[in-house]
């Protein structure tokens, strides 16, 4: 049955939700996003794939004021005010030792560790692809849950990590903000290219 459910096209309405109707929210509604949504956007967002399911993915969710504030300095000038609004902003690093587990993630590719380990360009590749590929999936999983979402990638990488990431193992990637968006704030919607301007079928 699960098979069956897997394979049915979602409705029009979800495919809204998710994808035609979904935008980028610069300005947040005073709405609280809970514990219990954040846990149940995890547990959405861990399931899409990684490369041998290594998930090198790390969240810190920066949710009370106070944290919001160790966020601050790190934030690059036009990223504050929405990310100092917004109920939760999600720190998404990268776990470089992503490798130390493959028993539990991926028993079928535990002897990759080796790999890894001696080619750390290999690694770093692996950690940076897959991680990237999670936060999206977290931003869909967000926007499949009703949240809406504005990534951002202007902030200082060394001030985050050194407040979010000490010891030097995990980097930030990129950040999320999440809450119930003030649709004032959102952009007029840009294009995107057309299938034939990007894609070709050989
Ligand atoms: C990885 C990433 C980084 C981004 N960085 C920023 C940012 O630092 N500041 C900002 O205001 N918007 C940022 N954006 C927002 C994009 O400009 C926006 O998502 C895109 O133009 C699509 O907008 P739409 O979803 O409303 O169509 C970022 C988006 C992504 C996916």
């Amino acid at each position: 049955m699960l098979q069956q459910t897997t394979r049915e096209r979602v409705s029009e309405h979800c495919l809204a939700i998710l994808f035609r109707e979904a935008r980028t929210y610069y300005g947040w509604q005073p709405k609280p996003v809970s514990e219990e949504q954040l846990r149940e956007l995890y547990e959405l967002a861990r399931m899409p794939p990684t490369s041998s399911n290594i998930s090198p993915q790390r969240i810190v969710f920066v949710a009370s004021k106070n944290a919001k504030e160790r966020l601050r300095p790190g934030l690059k000038p036009g990223n504050v005010d929405k990310t100092m609004a917004a109920p939760v902003t999600a720190i998404l690093g990268i776990d470089d030792r992503f490798f130390d587990h493959l028993e539990l993630l991926a028993p079928h590719a535990v002897d990759k560790r080796a790999g890894y380990l001696s080619d750390p360009g290999l690694a770093a590749r692996a950690a940076f692809r897959n991680a990237t590929l999670q936060g999206a999936y977290l931003l869909m999983a967000a926007r499949a849950l009703g949240l809406d979402c504005g990534p951002m990638s202007g902030f200082l990488h060394d001030v985050v990590d050194a407040e979010f990431f000490p010891g030097g193992q995990v980097r930030s990637n990129f950040l999320i903000n999440i809450g119930y968006g003030d649709p004032a704030t959102v952009r007029t919607r840009a294009a995107r290219f057309n299938f034939d301007d990007v894609c070709e079928i050989l």
